[in-house]
């Protein structure tokens, strides 16, 4: 990235108003659905660490090279994510969601705003450990390629691992969480073995159409990032990728109250935001 000026201006409404009708034009991607206050401090901070005087640099330097764009977005977005996060929620899962899977055939998992893989370690040992991993398909996204990138490889710091370990034995899990992994001095690499049927794909929940439907939706801790009165967009969205019958999980602190249809959701956990698409959805 190429130091423009030292000194970043503040954000003006006019100019966020302008970078806004710029993405939306140029990517789709809607910034305007975003909580406000937030979305702009992460702005200038973008700006501050780009050396860039205000959002119409933003714009000249994203619009030269689609690797700016991506960089862009890799700063922007928040990719706190923890192994087993919302540990209840992975049981309810397991107790409540995994026998009605284990009745299938085959499996189809999406994962929507994944981060840097360890909602995607979760699932997969979750799977493994109830026999559906084999069956399984398993689509594992996010806005952010940086993020996608890195849980292509899922990796996590020795540090972070008693957490893991705690949100293991929370949610339900019936081995040693070691078994999964190899450890080194830094780091603790999970085993390829539980990724071979992962499919990994950009998605962004403002715009991006999959063509296709999922027995189960996992989507925590994004839907956070809008405005309510934004939040029907993304969840129609993601309804709109369940199968009749399909499972849809959202974030502890989410809530499916601003989504105004189609489709019949009933509630599977009121506590673990699970909720279950009709058999014969009302479209
Ligand atoms: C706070 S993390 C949550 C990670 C994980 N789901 C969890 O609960 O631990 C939010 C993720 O949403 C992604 N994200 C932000 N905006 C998005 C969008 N429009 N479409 C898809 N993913 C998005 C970010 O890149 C980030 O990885």
């Amino acid at each position: 990235m190429q130091s423009e000026a030292k000194i970043t201006e503040p954000i003006t409404e006019k100019g966020l108003d302008d970078f806004y009708d710029f993405l939306e034009d140029k990517y789709g991607l809607h910034l305007r659905w975003y909580n406000q206050a937030s979305l702009k401090r992460r702005l200038e901070k973008v700006l501050m660490e780009f050396r860039l005087r205000d959002l119409y640099s933003l714009m000249l330097l994203i619009v030269s090279d689609r690797k700016h764009y991506e960089k862009f977005l890799d700063h922007f977005t928040v990719n706190v994510t923890e192994c087993f996060r919302e540990p209840k929620s992975w049981l309810e899962i397991r107790e409540s969601i995994i026998p009605f899977m284990q009745r299938q055939q085959n499996l189809s998992v999406l994962i929507v705003g994944g981060s840097t893989g360890e909602e995607l370690v979760s699932l997969a040992i979750l799977l493994e450990e109830t026999k559906l991993l084999n069956r399984a398909r398993i689509v594992c996204s996010d806005l952010s390629e940086a993020a996608l990138e890195q849980a292509r490889r899922p990796i996590i710091p020795r540090a972070k691992i008693m957490d893991a370990i705690k949100n293991y034995e929370l949610s339900g899990g019936q081995k040693e969480l070691e078994m999964y992994y190899q450890s080194t001095a830094t780091s603790c690499h999970f085993h390829s073995y539980l990724f071979e049927n992962v499919e990994y794909r950009h998605f962004d929940i403002t715009q991006s159409e999959l063509g296709e439907q999922f027995d189960l939706i996992i989507c925590r801790n994004l839907l956070i990032y809008f405005q309510t009165q934004h939040q029907h967009h993304p969840l129609a969205r993601l309804v709109r990728h369940l199968k009749p019958g399909g499972f849809l999980n959202i974030g502890e602190q989410e809530s499916l109250s601003f989504y105004r249809g189609p489709g019949n959701l009933q509630i599977v956990s009121t506590s673990q935001k699970i909720y279950r698409q009709d058999l014969i959805p009302s479209y």
